[in-house]
């Protein structure tokens, strides 16, 4: 599974692996990305997917900033969605998170908390993440409720920010803080704290 990933993340039903230019020329993807369903509490409805509009994306998701990941079903090898930690801010150590779960067969079955958790870990223990963040629109009730069941929760509200179906709706900005002694932080002199996260290079 691993290969010569930098960075893997083996789950119970699930593994995870970086996204790969490869990937875009796979058909349920683009599918999916196109799925109104799928996409409707994400700012991915807006714009009609390609294979040249994944490969795009996924170039500039390509480097140090963001951690971007294809999400497989280990039964049978298949591509079920992506998850991304970024933009990562490597001087105050928070990122975002933000996922698609795009097959839809998949829903409702506990994979996106399952998803969520893995990743928090992995933020937390591989990346010297301290905060992670995520922005959740308040009629996505599924993903109000893997968050939640993944151990954030909500500190702020953003006030009518997304246009959903001709009405404005308010942003849940979720949070989860690594509360673990942090073994990534090392005094670095004058200038405070540094750390030395996996694949991930100081400011
Ligand atoms: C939102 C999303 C990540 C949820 O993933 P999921 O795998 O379906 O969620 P889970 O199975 O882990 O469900 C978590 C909880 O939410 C509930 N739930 C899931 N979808 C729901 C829905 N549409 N309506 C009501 N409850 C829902 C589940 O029943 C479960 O609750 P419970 O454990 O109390 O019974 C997934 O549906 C998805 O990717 N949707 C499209 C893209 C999207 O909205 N991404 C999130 C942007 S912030």
């Amino acid at each position: 599974m691993k290969g010569s990933f930098k960075h893997s993340i083996e789950g119970e039903r699930i593994y995870l692996r970086e996204i790969t230019l490869q990937d875009a020329d796979n058909r349920e993807y683009c599918r999916w990305m196109n799925d109104k369903q799928v996409t409707q509490y994400t700012e991915s409805r807006f714009q009609r997917n390609t294979a040249k509009t994944l490969r795009s994306f996924i170039s500039q998701m390509s480097n140090d900033d963001n951690v971007f990941f294809a999400i497989i079903s280990k039964d049978n090898n298949k591509h079920i969605g992506n998850i991304k930690i970024g933009p990562i801010n490597k001087i105050h150590n928070f990122a975002y998170v933000g996922l698609i779960i795009g097959d839809k067969s998949y829903w409702n079955k506990g994979y996106g908390t399952e998803v969520i958790r893995l990743v928090v870990d992995y933020a937390f223990a591989e990346l010297c993440i301290h905060k992670l963040i995520a922005g959740v629109y308040s009629n996505n009730v599924g993903s109000l409720r893997a968050f939640t069941k993944s151990g954030f929760a909500t500190e702020g509200i953003i006030k009518k920010k997304y246009l959903f179906d001709g009405e404005f709706m308010d942003e849940i900005i979720f949070g989860i803080i690594n509360t673990s002694a942090d073994p990534c932080l090392t005094h670095s002199g004058g200038s405070g704290m540094r750390r030395s996260p996996k694949g991930l290079m100081n400011p």
